[in-house]
């Protein structure tokens, strides 16, 4: 068996699939590797190191993922253990980053964790490298080869850090007594306050001004002395919260399927803070509910933004997922309790590990 499992989805138009031979051959260059294409090869693949290639092409379109994602949907220990990343590349400038957020959810419900950062997309023009290239001075395409060199070091080397009594970061934007998010926390967190240390930080009544988007060099300015040109409660609270913490934990009520203003204006603010520091020792979990339908778009946009972008680790598992309305209606969800006990399980398990 090589150090890395390659799941590469075989991709119908072979004229498409170059760029990402090229990438994969340097960042792999080193490591022995397995190869799954089809459906018919995936089998259970736990505590393994895996690398997703995925070929898009110009419709973001690829059938053998799909076929893949159904298997690792309906079998639920399927990736358990295993640590993963992925490097998408695309013939249009859309769909990469959707994609990749699709497989990242369904291959974490199913026991798969993926570190800090665990994307490498080439859009068609590349031009998502504009800035990385610029760092790094050189091209676009080589800096896409970097990223991929660096990915799959990434994936290789990561060892989840683990704490004796994690220090847990709970932010949330909802009323106590009325949101049933924070009701299912509050059930959550009944089996966690004996082992974790757990602050609780509310951003609600517009006490959250939202990025404006100053230039770099301003942005930059305030990060290295972790502030923000905006101040209050996120500079003065939420900014030495999440640097003490091990763990963020984010409840969501779905609005409109996404996440609600004041969290989101939270994760935008992050960006002055990360900066200076990466967050790339830090756990991230969730609770979500919807009212009706949407939970895993709302679960896609805290991957995006705090796992994909903001390099904050995704630990196995690390959303749970709801559905209720009326006030206080999820205590009548059937089997929450468990749900709820089994979800604390989880958290400790990861960061605290088996002792
Ligand atoms: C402004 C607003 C927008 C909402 N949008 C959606 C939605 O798009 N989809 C959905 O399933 N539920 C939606 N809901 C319902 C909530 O997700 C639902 O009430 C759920 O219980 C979580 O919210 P809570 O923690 O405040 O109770 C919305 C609720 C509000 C107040």
């Amino acid at each position: 068996m090589g150090d890395i499992i390659l799941i590469r989805p075989h991709c119908r138009e072979n004229v498409k699939t170059h760029r990402l031979s090229t990438i994969l051959e340097e960042s792999l260059k080193g490591y022995s590797y397995n190869t799954i294409s089809t459906v018919e090869e995936f089998h259970s693949l736990q505590n393994k190191k895996i690398l997703f290639a995925i070929s898009l092409g110009e419709s973001g379109i690829n059938l053998e993922l799909y076929a893949l994602l159904k298997k690792i949907r309906l079998d639920k220990t399927c990736l358990e253990d295993s640590v993963a990343g992925i490097i998408i590349d695309g013939d249009s400038e859309l769909y990469t980053k959707s994609v990749a957020r699709e497989i990242t959810l369904s291959a974490n419900m199913s026991g798969c964790t993926f570190p800090g950062r665990p994307l490498v997309e080439g859009t068609k023009s590349l031009e998502n490298y504009n800035i990385i290239a610029k760092n790094l001075d050189t091209d676009n395409f080589d800096a896409y080869i970097q990223s991929g060199k660096t990915l799959v070091r990434q994936i290789m080397k990561f060892e989840p850090p683990k704490h004796r009594k994690p220090k847990l970061l709970v932010l949330h934007a909802s009323s106590y007594e009325t949101s049933n998010t924070v009701n299912l926390w509050e059930m959550v967190k009944e089996h966690l306050e004996e082992d974790c240390e757990i602050k609780d930080i509310s951003i609600r009544n517009g006490a959250v001004l939202d990025c404006i988007g100053c230039p770099y060099t301003t942005c930059m300015h305030y990060g290295e002395k972790n502030s923000c040109l905006y101040g209050g409660v996120i500079v003065k609270e939420v900014y030495p919260a999440i640097l003490e913490c091990d763990a963020l934990i984010m409840l969501c009520p779905n609005y409109n399927d996404a996440i609600s203003a004041n969290l989101s204006a939270f994760i935008n603010r992050l960006t002055a803070l990360f900066r200076k520091t990466r967050f790339y020792d830090k756990y991230l979990f969730a609770v979500v509910i919807s009212g009706y339908s949407g939970s895993d778009i709302v679960a896609q946009q805290l991957i995006a933004g705090l796992n994909m972008n903001k390099t904050f680790i995704l630990p196995k598992r690390f959303t749970m997922m709801e559905t209720a309305n009326n006030p206080k209606s999820i205590f009548k969800a059937e089997g929450i309790e468990k749900r709820a006990k089994d979800f604390a399980e989880n958290i400790l398990l990861q960061l605290k590990g088996d002792d």
